[in-house]
């Protein structure tokens, strides 16, 4: 075992309940000086609620926390910060119609004699910026920034308070694959300047470049600790599970129907630059029981599309039929309504309604827009909800909890089963994994190829060349708002990842 000095921080016997849920059984959890601690575990496992406690969100049922051999006590996030503890959130805790300097300065703001020194707050922002590589100005609402650019800004704000000790849950689920490299640099400059770190990701692989010690943390007890040194992929699936996992095979042998989507010459202007065209006369057909996966980069105009056939931005050219006919003057409700579905990339803003529970927001009954939830009876809808919880595994108290109270992977399950609830014969997912793990996405495959073989046409967005791999009939990659390639059996990794514009990483 390590040293005491080794050791920065300490909690033990950490319980942690909301009524009737034990989130956390009594857990023993150190970080190490200048090291990366990762903890990994399934949704649900209490990742989050554990640092919630770390750093001052919330307080512990029982359990003490030493800092440096000091009992200590956080009353408040501001206490822990004080202490030099800071973090990351894996929900995103911005203010939208507040701009990026505000945000990272909310409640610490610099003063001059006379007033705030917006000046000086707007130089540190740009150097914090800078640091990361990433071309934001002080000034932009966080609610024009991108999904990933906000967890920048999340990340920023989190460096901004010079912190001993850094938890980051999940804070490369919706970056770029550049920038992930940039903050694992980051990373490695503050563990070199001697900050702590724990991390927390569910994308496993990625994780483990980073990791110094590993820890998993199972249905709210540790489970494992080891050195990464002497660890790989399998242990830490094994340990989180408890058994080995199989992301499966992509569905082979259906006829597939006729063509349930088409999207013909479509082109998305850019919002910044009408000039330019985020999709740009693209064409693409989904036949029904077909799985089509879009591979592509952050960026490369995946989400204008989906947004697209979905109604949610207008076209600049082009048109989108369905089963035949044209929908392209069709509102969202009116496409939701003709059978589409999209499960959107950002959860918080467009997926869930996060006042209400779980099985209000799966069984969309209030939601205007999705007007044949309206029609529900009470029965009905009780099945539908359990129907749903049960067979993607979503981790809750009850139907009747609110959707906040669920795990960020668990939240991500209900976005998905309340697409899936409205009955579409097509489906288009954007980034659906984000936050999901393993077993979950396992799950979630296993849904889709099943609804796939009962007719459903799945398009199926993301920057993971291995989900592409297990889960689509077809493989198109997508490149500054084009489709520059298509693969069916003949995919490979590397012909994918070459296509898409990335570097290809032996
Ligand atoms: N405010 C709350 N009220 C009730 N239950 C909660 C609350 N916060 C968390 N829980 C429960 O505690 C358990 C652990 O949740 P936690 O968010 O810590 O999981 P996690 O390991 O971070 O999962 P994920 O990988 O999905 O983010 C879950 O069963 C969750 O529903
Ligand atoms: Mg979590």
């Amino acid at each position: 075992m390590s040293s005491t000095d080794s050791v920065v921080l300490r909690a033990r016997d950490i319980v942690k309940t909301y009524g009737a849920t034990r989130a956390l059984k009594g857990v023993n959890f150190d970080i190490h000086r200048g090291k990366v601690t990762t903890l990994f575990g399934e949704n649900g496992a209490g990742k989050s609620t554990l640092m919630k406690i770390l750093s001052g969100v919330e307080r512990p049922t029982s359990g003490t926390i030493e800092l440096d051999g000091e009992i200590v006590e956080f009353a408040s996030t501001q206490d822990a910060a004080a202490r030099g503890i800071a973090i990351i959130h894996q929900e995103l805790s911005l203010a939208p119609n507040l701009n990026v300097r505000d945000n990272i300065f909310m409640g610490r703001e610099l003063r001059t004699r006379t007033g705030i020194d917006f000046a000086e707050e707007e130089r540190r922002v740009r150097a914090l910026m800078q640091g990361l590589e990433e071309d934001i100005d002080p000034l932009t609402p966080v609610a024009d920034l991108r999904l990933g650019q906000q967890q920048i800004v999340e990340i920023a704000r989190a460096l901004s308070i010079n912190s001993r000790i850094l938890i980051m849950d999940e804070p490369t689920s919706a970056l770029s694959a550049t920038e992930v490299e940039v903050l694992f640099r980051v990373i490695s400059d503050l563990t070199s300047a001697g900050v702590s770190i724990v991390y927390i990701s569910h994308h496993l692989e990625e994780a483990l470049q980073v990791t110094d010690f590993a820890v998993v943390l199972r249905d709210g007890s540790i489970t494992a600790t080891a050195n990464a040194a002497d660890i790989d992929l399998e242990w830490i699936v094994r340990n989180m599970v408890g058994s080995d996992y199989d992301l499966g095979e992509p569905p082979t042998g259906y006829a597939f129907g006729d063509v349930a989507l088409s999207i013909e010459h479509v082109s998305v202007a850019d919002p910044e630059n009408p000039e330019r065209f985020v999709v740009d006369d693209l064409s693409l057909q989904v036949r029904k029981g077909e799985v089509v996966c879009i591979y592509g980069l952050m960026g490369a105009g995946r989400t204008e599309l989906l947004e697209a056939v979905a109604g949610r931005v207008p076209i600049a050219g082009g048109r989108i039929v369905k089963d035949g006919v044209d929908i392209s003057g069709l509102s969202i409700a009116e496409r939701i309504d003709a059978g589409l579905g999209l499960v959107p990339e950002d959860r918080q803003r467009d997926g869930l309604v996060q006042t209400m529970s779980v099985g209000s927001n799966l069984s969309l009954a209030s939601i205007g827009a999705f007007v044949r939830g309206l029609f529900l009876s009470g029965g009905r809808e009780r099945e539908l909800v359990s129907t749903m919880v049960r067979s993607l595994q979503v981790k809750t108290a009850s139907g009747e909890a609110p959707i906040g109270s669920l795990s960020g992977g668990n939240q991500q399950k209900v976005v998905i089963g309340k697409i899936l609830a409205t009955d579409p014969d097509v489906i288009l997912l954007d980034e659906p994994s984000r936050g999901i793990d393993v077993g979950a996405k396992g799950e979630v495959f296993r849904l889709l190829a099943q609804r796939a073989a009962q007719g459903l046409a799945v398009v199926y967005s993301t920057s993971e060349v291995g989900e592409c791999l297990s889960i689509a009939h077809r493989i198109v990659v997508m490149r500054r708002g084009r489709i520059v390639v298509e693969f069916g059996s003949d995919a490979t990794k590397e012909a994918i990842m070459a296509a898409s514009g990335e570097a290809v990483v032996a």
